[in-house]
């Protein structure tokens, strides 16, 4: 069977302004919030990495530097390394990006909802399809990454692909939440999604998290799409309107996922990937046993 082109372009919404984790956002964007030693648009773009992605879209707010020069050349930080011969840490700092991938910044000029910052990538995607990662969902996954494995889907069924976790029914009204019917394959065909239903209203218990794969016709929506929910453009009505006219699948990855945007949840990350992570594993987890709770 022939397959299906895969899309190698990723656009990273992080111009939001992360008030649910405010002061630490004050001055710099939530996806420079580090989890355990990397920031969250880090993990991100290694997850788009391992997915085959190579241009990586950032659409930046009013604190977009510190995101920028995260990936960039870091001229004299890495002298200094060179000089006092710590080659473990400007290993750690040079290869952040491997050098066939390209970063591209656009600049949302006013917070308008992330509808409207995907939108605001159209210029840099063009008529191809494209992921959307929203950095501050962390999906810890012990084999492939949520990215690859929704690549992997897109391969075989050449439409957007939402993914989708079960929520429990109070926590509905924080998520767009779909309705559809699953397929032999087990993928969910759909034919709505609501944003932010009460949960009197929410046509299933399915609720989207930040992986998307769309295809370009959402740019001709999204240019069409007014302010919903909160007076923001939001890129879960332009999605209803994309099942009404192709279809739309939404998939429940393997793996578990932490909203860093919102603090417990990044307590949790932290110390889950901190017990993943070879120098600290062990250390920790005594330690954490060690606590009288
Ligand atoms: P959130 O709904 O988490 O909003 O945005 P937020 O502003 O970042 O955080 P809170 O709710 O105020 O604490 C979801 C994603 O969309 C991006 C955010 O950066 C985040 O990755 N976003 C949101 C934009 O890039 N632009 C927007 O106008 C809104």
């Amino acid at each position: 069977m022939k397959k299906n082109i895969k899309p190698k372009i990723a656009v990273f919404p992080v111009a939001g302004m992360g008030t649910r984790f405010l002061p630490a956002t004050k001055a710099s964007p939530k996806e420079m919030l580090p989890i355990v030693d990397k920031p969250l648009i880090q993990y991100a773009v290694e997850e788009a990495i391992d997915a085959g992605i190579e241009i990586m879209v950032f659409i930046t707010g009013r604190n977009k530097t510190s995101i920028q020069n995260h990936f960039d050349k870091a001229y004299e930080i890495e002298t200094e390394l060179e000089r006092k011969k710590k080659m473990k840490e400007l290993d750690l700092i040079k290869n952040i990006i491997p050098s066939n991938i390209k970063c591209i910044y656009i600049r949302q000029h006013q917070p308008l909802g992330l509808g409207h910052a995907v939108l605001c990538a159209k210029p840099a995607v063009g008529d191809n399809p494209f992921a959307v990662i929203l950095a501050d969902d962390m999906i810890l996954s012990s084999e492939e990454g949520c990215l690859s494995q929704m690549v992997n889907k897109y391969e075989v069924i050449n439409s957007s692909i939402l993914a989708v976790e079960k929520v429990k029914t109070e926590n509905l009204n924080k998520y767009g939440v779909i309705d559809g019917h699953k397929n032999k394959d087990n993928d969910w065909e759909l034919v709505n999604i609501v944003e932010k239903p009460n949960k009197e209203d929410a046509p299933s218990d399915m609720g989207v998290v930040g992986r998307y794969i769309l295809k370009p016709s959402i740019f001709d929506i999204l240019e069409d799409t007014v302010q919903g929910l909160g007076g923001e453009i939001q890129l879960t009505d332009a999605i209803a309107r994309q099942i009404d006219i192709e279809k739309v699948y939404a998939y429940e990855f393997k793996g578990k996922r932490f909203d860093c945007g919102n603090k417990l949840d990044f307590l949790k990350a932290s110390i889950e990937y901190g017990l993943n992570h070879e120098e600290l594993s062990k250390e920790l987890k005594n330690y954490l046993k060690s606590l009288d709770i």
